[in-house]
């Protein structure tokens, strides 16, 4: 199937971004090693990252029209602002499962809200890049699963 990695504003700087709190891997990276994973696991990943929330948007109207199956999307400081981004995921009705890289529920308390977790199929935060290799095997693993 069509997989397609989603990720929000600043991601782009991972590698030198506060490395404390989000690792030292790049999104390059991360994308090379989900990119594989996936191709392993028989399915294709796209993957797109923005700062703007406008092409974020865009993206995900893009989706059904290029028949992704599910989105694996870590909307960065979108998760805790953006309603029209939930709206987009829930206009197109394509499944997703959040990832951060930090633990969200460990730090400021304007970071404990979510606008996407109450729709997302799961949530994966805390486990630095190796939670996108998660979040690629759980898609994998939810695109087997009897239709609801
Ligand atoms: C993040 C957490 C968000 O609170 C933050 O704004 C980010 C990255 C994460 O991956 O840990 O930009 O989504």
């Amino acid at each position: 199937a069509h997989l397609l990695l989603l990720n929000g504003p600043n991601l782009n700087l991972l590698g030198t971004r506060e490395p404390g709190t989000y690792g030292s891997v790049t999104l390059e990276q991360i994308v090379n090693r989900v990119s594989q994973l996936a191709a392993e696991s028989g399915h294709h990943l796209s993957a797109f990252q923005s700062n703007a929330e406008a092409e974020l948007i865009s993206r995900i109207h893009e989706a059904p029209a290029s028949h992704v199956a599910c989105i694996i999307f870590n909307p960065a400081a979108f998760t805790h602002t953006s309603v029209a981004l939930r709206d987009a995921l829930l206009g197109v009705k394509i499944p997703f499962i959040e990832v951060h890289l930090s633990n969200v529920y460990a730090r400021e308390s304007f970071r404990h809200h979510s606008y996407f977790s109450d729709i997302a199929i799961g949530t994966i935060t805390g486990l630095g890049a190796f939670g996108y290799e998660l979040a690629l095997r759980a898609a994998a693993n939810y695109l087997t699963l009897p239709r609801k």
